[in-house]
């Protein structure tokens, strides 16, 4: 089991977490909506829902891996452009190779860089979106002073992020379900057990959303707030620039 105490460095952060989604790249979508019975679909579209007062953008999208929420994004807002940055070639490509035909596929712009040093310069977007990212960035504050500056002022950090339910029926089942069921039946379709093993303790380990919303207003933001979904087994995080 690889526990998120085992990096003492960002760079073997990094350096796990990119090999562990080239990994799974080939698989990752299929995995997605096995393993979440496609109500991560829901949440994509409630979080992307937030950024409606931007239509056009350009938004960033980080940590945007095979471009599932880049993806909702354009569909939602048919002018909308979006840079999708990701620091794993492969999530990319897969991403990239399952783009649907119509015009969406000229509105995302995919790049290969860090959501550490984001590749672009300061007060560039109306919205920044990370979806199941910020858990796995080796310096958390250091990525979120980067969205910050990144953004326009008057712009909009969305963070869609696995969190704990508190709910006492709902925590056992979710439980045993993050860590018995899943890197089972992943293991299986994937091939890579302890990529879902990391999943499961990566979520274990994650910080409380009372300290990454005190993270995010250490980066700068402001209006800082957290909408629970699904009995509080994701959040979106929420803050203005
Ligand atoms: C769980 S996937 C999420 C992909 C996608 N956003 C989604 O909604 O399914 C996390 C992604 O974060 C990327 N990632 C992790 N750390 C990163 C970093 N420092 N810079 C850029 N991408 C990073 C990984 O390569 C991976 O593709």
């Amino acid at each position: 089991m690889v526990e998120p105490s085992t990096f003492s460095r960002p760079d073997e952060k990094k350096k796990f977490v990119r090999d562990k989604f080239s990994a799974i790249s080939g698989r990752y979508d299929l995995l997605n909506s096995l393993l979440s019975l496609q109500i991560d679909r829901y949440w994509r579209w409630k979080t992307t829902r937030l950024l409606r007062q931007f239509p056009t953008g350009p938004v960033l999208d980080l940590c945007a891996g095979t471009l599932p929420l880049s993806l909702e994004l354009t569909r939602q807002a048919r002018e909308r452009r979006v840079l999708a940055v990701d620091f794993c070639e492969d999530m990319l490509k897969n991403g990239k190779k399952a783009l649907p035909s119509d015009n969406r596929k000229d509105r995302i712009f995919p790049v290969c860089g860090d959501g550490e040093e984001i590749p672009a310069p300061a007060d560039t977007f109306y919205g920044c979106t990370v979806a199941f990212g910020v858990r796995n960035l080796a310096r958390t504050l250091q990525g979120l002073g980067e969205m910050y500056r990144v953004l326009r002022p008057g712009g909009k950090l969305l963070i869609l992020e696995f969190s704990r339910p508190t709910n006492p029926l709902i925590k056992p089942v979710y439980s045993f379900y993050l860590n018995k069921v899943l890197p089972w039946v992943a293991g299986l379709v994937s091939g890579d057990k302890e990529a879902y093993e990391y999943l499961a303790s990566s979520i274990a380990g994650f910080y409380e959303p009372e300290v990454l919303l005190a993270m995010m207003r250490e980066a700068g933001f402001t209006q800082v707030e957290r909408k629970p979904l699904s009995f509080g087994i994701v959040s979106i995080y929420i803050g203005s620039k």
